[in-house]
């Protein structure tokens, strides 16, 4: 199995889970020098999702490939292609832009970048099952820890909008057992928690497990535009705030998919929280990754996925 994406934080639980299943895993990083966070009982290899000739060593003789794509649309064809020289099965991390809840249908260059590759990877005759995650609960990360442990107050639009968030772990968990059990050919599975919570409710949660009152303190849009400029893409801001602005009254879109598909129901927000408290106390060290916001557009920082609206 070959597992892109496999330094990030779906691919890298996916890796553990593979090699916990007895399942021979080949990973590939982008940056040669990550590999080093990888177990030393995986086959490591490079490539670059935006050079798709630098992909072709990782895909001998491989019979499935968990994609997760972190680059700009020009390749895709290219690099579908070569997937469907070598492999026979595809699990694609995708996002839930076909679900009709208004967080989910507004205006989302990733939604079309999305919808392109699945039609590439059906049109390639590849054996295929797409995994589509809400909202991921390490966002959390990203949006809230620095502010958290800084000032104990995060400065958010939206702090009614309702999201149900998903823990990345049981995303992975998903995405790994698609890749090797049987029966999952034409899979379509939106993933999300089992709670509609308010981002202000996610905020009390942290809170609440860190024992320490954090004020929410509500932006308006336009202040979050401009507390965001020059560290946020544009795009990704203007996207987030659709989507958060089209959900308000809106209890989140939740499906019982995790449960479906592993027989356990997903883990809480609450949980995730308390299995991450440490990042919301002190500064995580280098080897704690978060998620670097990235322009949609060529030049990535560290080619972390920009924030999608799922
Ligand atoms: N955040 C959400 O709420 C959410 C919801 C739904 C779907 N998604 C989707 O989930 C995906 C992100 O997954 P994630 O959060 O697990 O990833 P992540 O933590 O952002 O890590 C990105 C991974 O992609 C690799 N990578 C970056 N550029 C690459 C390139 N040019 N060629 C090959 N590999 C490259 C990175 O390798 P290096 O470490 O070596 O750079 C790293 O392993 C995105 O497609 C996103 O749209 C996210």
């Amino acid at each position: 199995m070959l597992v892109t994406g496999a330094t990030g934080r779906v691919g890298r639980a996916v890796v553990d889970l593979l090699l916990d299943a007895g399942v021979p895993v080949r990973a590939l990083t982008h940056r040669s020098e990550a590999a080093a966070t990888l177990p030393a009982n995986v086959d490591v290899v490079t490539g670059d999702l935006t050079e798709p000739e630098s992909l072709e060593a990782g895909l001998q003789g491989v019979g499935a490939v968990f994609l997760v794509w972190i680059a700009p649309p020009a390749t895709a064809p290219a690099v579908v292609e070569r997937l469907a020289a070598h492999a026979r099965r595809v699990v694609f991390l995708s996002a839930p832009h076909k679900t009709p809840h208004p967080f989910f249908q507004q205006p989302n260059p990733m939604a079309v970048l999305y919808a392109d590759i699945e039609r590439l990877i059906a049109a390639a005759g590849l054996e295929s099952t797409i995994i589509r995650p809400g909202m991921f609960a390490s966002n959390a990360l990203l949006w809230w820890a620095t502010a958290i442990r800084d000032s104990g107050i995060a400065r958010w639009p939206y702090g009614a909008a309702e999201t149900a968030p998903v823990d990345d772990r049981d995303v992975a968990a998903v995405a790994a057992l698609t890749l090797y059990q049987e029966g999952h050919a034409g899979g379509d599975y939106v993933l999300t928690g089992a709670e509609s919570l308010s981002q202000a409710e996610q905020v009390g949660i942290i809170g609440d497990v860190l024992g320490r009152r954090i004020k929410f303190e509500e932006l308006s849009p336009d202040e979050f535009r401009s507390e965001t400029e020059g560290s946020w893409p544009r795009p990704a801001v203007d996207m987030l705030l659709a989507a958060w602005g089209a959900t308000i009254g809106t209890p989140a879109f939740i499906t019982s998919t995790v449960f479906d598909i592993l027989g356990s129901p997903p883990r809480s927000f609450r949980r995730w929280v308390a299995d991450h408290a440490s990042a919301f106390m002190e500064d995580p060290t280098p080897s704690v990754r978060r998620p670097v916001l990235a322009p949609i557009r060529q030049s990535h920082v560290r080619n972390r996925s920009p924030i999608v609206i799922c």
